[in-house]
Parts: C-alpha cells; sequence; structure tokens
C-alpha cells in the first residue's frame, strides 16, 4: 500500500499553540519507522511537486534531529502539478491537514474519501499516534480479507448454461428476479457475442466459475462493458475488479482510446466497483449512470 505524507501541520507542529514556533510533531520518530516498514512513502507537499525532495529535506533539517533524516530520504518524491490528488496511485491513504475542496470532491467521485486521513498535529499534538491505530486496522484489515485465486479465460461453448446462470442470478440481486426475456443476447453466447467479435471471459477459481464479463466491441475506439457479473458467495474478493481490469488491457491491446459503461444508477455494487478500476461519471438521468475510462 502506498502512503502519501504532508509536512506542514502533518510531521511539523507547534508546542505552544500560541507561538508562532514550529517543531517536529509528537510521534514522528515511531511514526516514521512504522509508516516506512509497512508502507512505500511518498511526500505529498507543495514541498516536493517536481519529483525531488532535496528542497524540502534541507527545510527539514532545521527542525529534525540527525538520526531521523535518514528515515526520511526513505520517503519518495512525487510530481503534480495543480492537485494533489495527481499524484495519488494504487490502494493508498493520504495524510493531510486541509486537501482543497476539489480534492475532496474527486476522491469522493472516485469512492475513495475514506482514503484521506485528516491529520492536523498543530491542532492535536497527538494525531500521528491516533492516526498509526487507524493504519494498523487497514493493515489488518488488508491482510485478513480473502483475496480469490483465479484465473480468467475466454468463453467457451461449455460454459453456455454456467454463464447465462450467472448474470441472471446478478441482475436477480438487483431486480428480485431476472427476467430472461429481456436478457435473449444470453440464450447463444457464443453465436450473439464471440462471434459478433465481441470478447466474452470466464473467471474461474478451480472448476467452479465465479465470474464473467463482456467488452462489447462498440467501434474500433470505444469499448463497452456489460454484462459483468460474480456469483454471490464469491463477491469483495476482487474478481469482479481482476475482470474489469483484464477486459481494459484487452480493449488497450486493441489500440481502443476509451471504454464506456452504462449501469443503474442505484446500484452501489456496479458503481462502486468501475469508480475503484479507475471510471469516471460522464452523467446520469433518472434511471442510468453513465461511465467511462480513457484508456
Ligand atoms: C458488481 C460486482 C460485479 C462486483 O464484483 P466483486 O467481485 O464483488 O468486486 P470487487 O471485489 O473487485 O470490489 C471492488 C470494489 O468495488 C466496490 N464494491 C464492490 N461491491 C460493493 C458493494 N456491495 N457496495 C459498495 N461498493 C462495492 C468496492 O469499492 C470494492 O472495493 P473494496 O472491497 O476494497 O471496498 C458484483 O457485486 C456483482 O456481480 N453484482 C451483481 C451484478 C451486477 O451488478 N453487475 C454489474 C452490472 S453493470
Amino acid at each position: 500500500m502506498n502512503l502519501y505524507l504532508d509536512v506542514d501541520s502533518v510531521l511539523l507542529g507547534k508546542d505552544d499553540p500560541a507561538s508562532p514556533a514550529q517543531c517536529l510533531a509528537r510521534h514522528a520518530k515511531e511514526f516514521l519507522e512504522f509508516a516506512l516498514a509497512h508502507f512505500n512513502c511518498y511526500w505529498l507537499t507543495t514541498h516536493v511537486k517536481d519529483g525531488n525532495a532535496r528542497g524540502l529535506l534541507s527545510y527539514l533539517r532545521r527542525y529534525v534531529p540527525d538520526d531521523l533524516m535518514p528515515l526520511l530520504r526513505k520517503i519518495s518524491p512525487t510530481h503534480w502539478g495543480t492537485l494533489k490528488t495527481e499524484a495519488l496511485q494504487g490502494d493508498f491513504y493520504w495524510l493531510d491537514d486541509s486537501p482543497l475542496q476539489v480534492e475532496l470532491n474527486w476522491l469522493r467521485g472516485q469512492n475513495l474519501h475514506d482514503r484521506w486521513l485528516h491529520v492536523n498535529v498543530r491542532e492535536n499534538p497527538d494525531d500521528l499516534w491516533r492516526v498509526m491505530g487507524i493504519l494498523q486496522a487497514a493493515i489488518e484489515k488488508k491482510r485478513c480479507k480473502p483475496q480469490a485465486k483465479i484465473t480468467i479465460r475466454p468463453f467457451a461453448p461449455q460454459d453456455q448454461s454456467a454463464a447465462r446462470s450467472l448474470i441472471l442470478a446478478g441482475l436477480g440481486d438487483h431486480f428480485g428476479i431476472a427476467d430472461p426475456t429481456q436478457t435473449p443476447d444470453l440464450d447463444d453466447i457464443m453465436s450473439k457475442r464471440v462471434k459478433a467479435g465481441h470478447v466474452v471471459v470466464i473467471a474461474e477459481d478451480g472448476q467452479e466459475m465465479v465470474g464473467t464479463g463482456t467488452l462489447e466491441i462498440e467501434t474500433a475506439e470505444i469499448g463497452r462493458l456489460v454484462r459483468m457479473s460474480v456469483s454471490s458467495k464469491h463477491r469483495r474478493k476482487g474478481i469482479g475488479s481482476a475482470l474489469v481490469k483484464h477486459l481494459l488491457d484487452v480493449a488497450k491491446g486493441k489500440a481502443m482510446s476509451k471504454v464506456v459503461i452504462v449501469t443503474n444508477n442505484d446500484w452501489a455494487d456496479a458503481i462502486g466497483l468501475y469508480l475503484r478500476c479507475g471510471f469516471k461519471e460522464d452523467g446520469r438521468n433518472d434511471k442510468d449512470i453513465f461511465l467511462s475510462k480513457q484508456l
């Protein structure tokens, strides 16, 4: 996991809130040792925007004892222009005292608002200690979360019945019951989808089919994800994300420029999945939400 660190009010605070004198935050040493042991740490501060932390390190030398400087040198610089959110990558946490509203909106739009941890050691001198507890819990949660070991392969004719049932079951989870007359494309996936040039894949855990998804070739430039479904007993193990990533790689391999999706605007699982996979909302109406990702 990546950990992005602001400096002022996060690593640097004040001994006396009434005095302008700045000092290293309480618990900074324990915090840095913990952070560097468990995370890939990055600076995310206006002191470092150009991929070079030299200026920041000489600024910090005024406040930091010599024995801590080697720890600070292990933190990687970032590149960003206007918004700090431009630098955020992968599975991350971000410690900052005051992100901009536009940065918070971006996090919310990506379903990542819980990844910003509010730290302000000027107002709360023990904040680094508190946040270590939150990060420790996040590490434990990730360690305990079951991750499926799956393989993803192309659809084959013998998958017809199981794939159709899996997709109808997913639709049934939203609608109460799925009406097969509304999904004629599922009656013969090989001839209606695969032979028509679309890419249908199956996720398997051993012999069991646990997920499926389709990349429709809308034009040479644009792909569309449809019929994504993961078996209910295997959800929240990363299978949906793995299917999306696989199909995005297929689209990139075909030199497509964009993948689009339309789904129901109240399907939190589907919307959460696509936002987590980097799709952005293009708009919505009273029934649907439209999302896309540039490749
Ligand atoms: C949508 C679906 C395919 C997701 O599959 P999945 O294997 O559970 O997805 P992942 O485990 O990769 O989840 C990735 C992220 O998606 C989001 N997500 C998944 N399920 C969610 C839910 N029920 N509520 C909110 N967010 C959810 C989370 O951000 C999750 O990350 P996290 O587990 O670290 O919090 C699955 O729920 C499903 O088959 N639903 C029924 C059919 C359907 O809606 N298909 C999509 C039609 S467009």
